[in-house]
């Protein structure tokens, strides 16, 4: 099957509903749909005629990545070192769960994934579970503020629930039925970031082939989600501000302004100096984001939340998997753990129970992936080298990190270690997936891979890793071939 998309109609994707259950099928702006059996297959995309979905976009590399049906149901996408990246939600990932209503941008081609007509599934509001006194009253202050257009910013450790919180904001606003458009700021590469957010005018820098409108136009009448506002480079923070203030946009080597009616509702994990001189993000800019703030508490905060977050879960998992109870020993594991990963890892945690227990889940199966990983990593460390005490702390630590949180950024991040420090000592510890031999396409497998092999020195489903230094740090974007 082949796509073709005009270049002018790849930014204005008809917005898509989030929507939970699984992925049937990836949809291009004029409709067409491919659709993706439910049984364990892979799928190639690429712009060479071999390829199972072939995207006609000279952005697009010849085999650019692979989409593939995991047991279970769950799509995984892969970048195959295609020159200009793949992108989930604006995210540059070299493998990454594909979840229904997130857009796949490929070269200049965005395809959302759709899930069957009777997918839909409940509103983000009723997703959002919690009676913790002060999360409910974060949340009515939520829902006051939807029903205005103030800017809104959100503050919330990893995992406490920032995007849902945003979602819940938009759906509960008069903007409801047009695009919620999530830009994350820390995983677009930094030389993109401008032209993803404004839009470029054809010729304003090395490969802008054509003109393109960003992501404020295509929010236009909806809201546009600021994810990791505080990874915004400082040069651009001006500019933005400009926007914000004028709600005029320009595009990169543009002349002309474009009014835009879009709220924004920016989140951020960064909570050190925020609002002050030394934050990474100009207080001027912060002031005009912060109309309204909204704190998320961490879990460790709410534990009195803990059994209805757990139950709620098991209730999503429960058509697949059959309703699972907890132990008293399980509960008691769970309320004594400090959930570091906040509602994320207890997601996680919750969905390899259900898939490892029987009908009454117990403590090793919540967190028997992390023993595992734990005794093996250190057996593997040769005799030679004799981890120091600290040094066996601070591994598991970096272990427990990287399954939390999935990329070396949030790991690190999480430590508040730098990255360089982290990524080179995950690196000589061996805690890092192994890259694979790399076949030509004749010889790979292209269906029917078991979900165990799938993690088989490669990063787990959710590993979103930065692929900036993996293409090359300030490679300039381009087409791939000359038309
Ligand atoms: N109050 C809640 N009720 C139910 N599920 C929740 C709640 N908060 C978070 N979750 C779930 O936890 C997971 C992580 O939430 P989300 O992605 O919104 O976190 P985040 O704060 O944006 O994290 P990050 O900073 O890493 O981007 C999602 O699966 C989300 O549905
Ligand atoms: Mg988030």
């Amino acid at each position: 099957m082949s796509f073709c998309e005009s270049e002018s109609e790849t930014q204005a994707l008809e917005p898509e509903a989030r929507r939970r259950g699984i992925v049937t099928a990836l949809r291009a702006k004029n409709g067409t749909e491919f659709a993706l059996s439910t049984h364990p297959q892979r799928w190639l995309l690429g712009s060479s005629a071999t390829c199972d979905l072939v995207l006609d976009d000279p952005y697009v590399s010849a085999t650019h990545c692979i989409v593939e049906r995991r047991t279970g149901g769950s799509l995984l996408v892969r970048d195959k070192r295609s020159r200009n990246g793949t992108l989930i939600d604006g995210n540059a990932v070299e493998a990454a769960e594909l979840p229904v209503g997130a857009r796949l941008a490929v070269g200049r081609t965005t395809l959302v994934a759709v899930a069957a007509p009777d997918g839909r599934g409940p509103a983000a509001l009723t997703s959002l579970r919690g009676r913790d006194p002060a999360f409910l009253g974060m949340v009515e202050q939520a829902l006051k503020a939807a029903q205005t257009d103030c800017n809104v910013l959100i503050v919330g450790e990893t995992g406490t629930g920032k995007d849902l919180l945003a979602r819940v904001i938009h759906e509960s606003s008069r903007r409801a039925n047009n695009g919620f458009v999530p830009v994350n700021c820390g995983g677009i590469p930094r030389e993109l970031i401008g032209s993803e957010l404004f839009g470029h005018e054809k010729g304003a820098f090395t490969g802008a082939h054509t003109d393109r409108d960003g992501y404020f136009v295509e929010a236009c009448g909806g809201t546009l989600f600021l994810d990791e506002i505080g990874e915004l480079p400082m040069e651009l923070q001006p500019h933005l501000l400009r926007v914000l203030e004028s709600r005029r946009v320009r595009r990169i080597g543009g002349a002309s302004e474009r009014a835009v009616d879009v709220r924004i509702v920016a989140a951020t994990n960064r909570v050190e100096h925020l609002g002050t001189e030394s934050s990474k993000l100009r207080l001027d800019l912060y002031h005009r984001l912060a109309t309204v703030v909204l704190v998320l508490p961490p879990l460790r905060e709410r534990m009195g939340d803990l059994a209805e977050l757990v139950h709620g879960m098991l209730a999503e998992l429960a058509p697949e998997h059959g309703m699972k109870s907890l132990s008293d020993a399980a509960w008691k594991a769970l309320a004594e753990y400090r959930w570091s990963g906040n509602v994320r890892e207890l997601r996680h945690s919750v969905v390899r129970a259900v898939a490892l227990g029987g009908d009454t889940l117990e403590p090793e199966h919540f967190f028997q992936e992390l023993r595992m990983t734990w005794s093996r990593a250190l057996d593997d460390v040769p005799n030679h080298e004799p981890l120091v005490p600290y040094e066996r702390v601070l591994r598991g630590a970096m272990e427990r990190a990287i399954a939390a949180h999935g990329t070396i950024r949030a790991a690190a991040s999480h430590l508040g270690m730098p990255k360089s420090t982290f990524a080179d000592r995950a690196q000589k510890w061996g805690l890092l997936p192994r890259e694979r031999p790399r076949l030509p396409i004749s010889e790979r497998p292209r269906s029917g891979r078991k979900r165990d092999e799938v993690g088989d020195g490669e990063p787990p489903a959710d590993a979103e890793v930065d692929v900036r230094r993996a293409r090359g740090a300030g490679e300039a974007p381009g087409p791939v071939r000359s038309r």
